[in-house]
């Protein structure tokens, strides 16, 4: 596998990242021009988020031709292109591969449709209940039912996200040969990295009604998932020890993850899970405005952190993505602390043991989208559960606070590259609103000024680089139950790594359980940090030091 311990990713939503002919959608030239941007932040590959043919309902998540480029991105010769300048500049690229549904667009639901019982084989379709009503009462991720009624078939089948996506039949063995051919078609044209969406859900199990949840625990890390994914990367990424890949595991259990990224188990190099940005949910439920629970927070990476060690497994760590909210508006400060506080969440994620992802404008400290009206949301998620809130009998009003805090438009607003009206995103109208923040937060002003966090992001991911005790690092928890602190401890051959993290504005005394003598600052977040026996830590102060041996 390629070296992965030692790399960063950074993710780009291409709608959202830089528009070159005027269209309001980013597009692949806009990457290939920003290259050099990506070079100087020093990050190794660059995660794609689906170019494919797609009606877009899901943002390209709804895929209709697994092997063409969505012509509003550009064309097949353009992503030869940018695989080839990335090279270059020793940036790799990941693509994202959408298997666990496809879009009803898509010619092998289509024949499905028509009645070709080969194809009706790819997907889930199934008779109703006596009655007539669904198979069974799993809810879809995007809410409602997550079947759907085919009249003149008669049956239904299954969706776990859009009802325009359709769940694949992964016990077909014809499914899953398609998608290692699939896979071997863009290993072809020189992609080394593989992100994996929803992967984990791939694997069904009993088709029966939950009577305590939404339907999850049928189909979640579900009975063949490990067998499935033994067989792909035997079939095609693992035939490329170069290849790094990444499966996103919705709601999954750490013993399943200590499989997906174990050093041994022949399946994927690593993990994203999502425990720990449910801090500000009631339960699975995030459709509510709750207190983030730090304490949870802490538990839950520290848990993950120590338990994929002790394993020999391997985690993305990240706090962004195009799903999640802006991470500073999140736990951070969007007012007087936001550059600090979005320094201070770099550092904890990226002195981590695992490889870290930035989100396209986090290393910029881009806050939440701050829409107010509902035309301004475009996404499926947002807009269904508008109205799903609506009709549970919430105000207007307080539906709007929600999306504010958890719609997943929060982050994909387009990138601030500059102080002028769009953000330099577009000469057009854009697909989605520019923040309007963008004429103090972009990266222009970022680039001139060596205190930005841009700055921040660059010297971490340097760091990352020049000292193998990041790469390499066991992992140990400080003071675990400190009210406001996060802090731990990475060793590696003698060199010793400790970051200790304020997480809010209140300044707080901190005592280091071990002695701190040899140690010197590495990076901090205020100019004049310092180590003593008994610290006060200002508001969202971050120190990394370190001691060599
Ligand atoms: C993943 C993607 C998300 C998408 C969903 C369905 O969670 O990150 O954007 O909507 O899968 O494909
Ligand atoms: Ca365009």
């Amino acid at each position: 596998m390629g070296d992965f311990k030692s790399s960063v990713v950074y993710q780009i939503y291409p709608k959202s990242f830089l528009d070159t002919n005027g269209d309001g959608l980013g597009d692949l030239r806009g990457v290939i021009r920003k290259l050099d941007y990506l070079r100087e932040l020093g990050v190794d590959y660059i995660w794609l988020t689906p170019i494919f043919v797609s009606p877009q309902n899901d943002n390209g998540y709804d895929v209709a031709d697994y092997r063409a480029i969505d012509p509003r991105y550009g064309t097949m010769a353009d992503f030869e292109e940018l695989v080839a300048q990335a090279g270059q500049r020793d940036i790799k690229v990941m693509l994202d591969m959408v298997f666990n549904h496809t879009s009803t667009h898509h010619v092998w639901f289509q024949r499905a449709l028509e009645g070709d019982r080969t194809y009706q084989d790819y997907y889930i379709f199934r008779p109703g209940k006596p009655d007539g009503s669904p198979p069974t009462n799993w809810e879809s991720k995007f809410g409602g039912n997550a079947w759907e009624y085919v009249p003149h078939l008669d049956k239904y089948y299954l969706h776990l996200f859009d009802k325009t996506q359709a769940d694949l039949n992964w016990e077909n063995p014809a499914v899953r040969r398609e998608v290692a051919d699939i896979v071997r078609f863009w290993m072809g044209k020189g992609v080394k990295g593989f992100r994996f969406d929803v992967v984990n859900l791939i694997s069904k199990g009993e088709y029966a009604d939950d009577l305590q949840g939404d339907g999850r625990r049928f189909y979640t890390d579900g009975p063949r998932i490990h067998e499935f994914l033994q067989e792909l990367n035997a079939q095609s990424f693992g035939r490329d020890p170069e290849i790094i890949t990444v499966g996103e595991m919705s709601s999954t259990s750490m013993d399943n993850c200590f499989r997906y990224a174990g050093e041994k188990s022949g399946e994927l190099s690593m993990v994203f899970s999502f425990h720990h940005l449910k801090v500000d949910f009631m339960g699975n439920e995030k459709w509510v405005i709750v207190p983030t629970d730090f304490g949870r927070l802490k538990d839950l990476l520290f848990s993950w952190q120590e338990g994929m060690a002790a394993h020999g497994a391997w985690n993305a760590v990240f706090w962004c993505n195009h799903d999640q909210p802006r991470v500073v508006s999140r736990f951070g400060d969007e007012g007087v602390y936001w550059k600090q506080s979005a320094k201070m969440l770099a550092t904890v994620i990226h002195a981590m043991r695992g490889t870290p992802y930035v989100y396209q404008g986090e290393e910029l400290g881009m806050t939440n989208a701050g829409f107010t009206r509902l035309d301004q949301y475009r996404d499926v998620e947002s807009l269904n559960h508008f109205q799903i809130l609506r009709d549970k009998g919430l105000s207007e009003e307080s539906v709007y606070q929600i999306l504010k805090v958890h719609s997943r438009d929060n982050s994909r607003t387009p990138m601030q590259w500059d102080a002028t009206h769009n953000g330099g995103f577009t000469t057009g109208e854009p697909w989605l609103s520019v923040n309007p923040n963008t004429a103090a937060i972009n990266a222009q002003a970022q680039q001139a000024d060596p205190d930005s966090i841009l700055a921040h992001y660059k010297a971490l991911i340097r760091l990352r680089k020049e000292y193998p005790v990041f790469a390499q690092g066991d992992f140990a928890p400080l003071t675990p139950d400190h009210p406001a602190v996060l802090a731990y401890r990475r060793q590696w051959e003698g060199a010793q790594l400790v970051c200790v993290n304020n997480f809010f504005r209140k300044e707080t005394p901190w005592r280091c359980p071990q002695s701190l003598e040899g140690f010197r600052v590495l990076l901090s977040n205020y100019p004049d940090s310092a180590p003593a026996g008994e610290w006060v830590l200002r508001p969202y102060e971050s120190v990394l030091l370190i001691k060599e041996s």
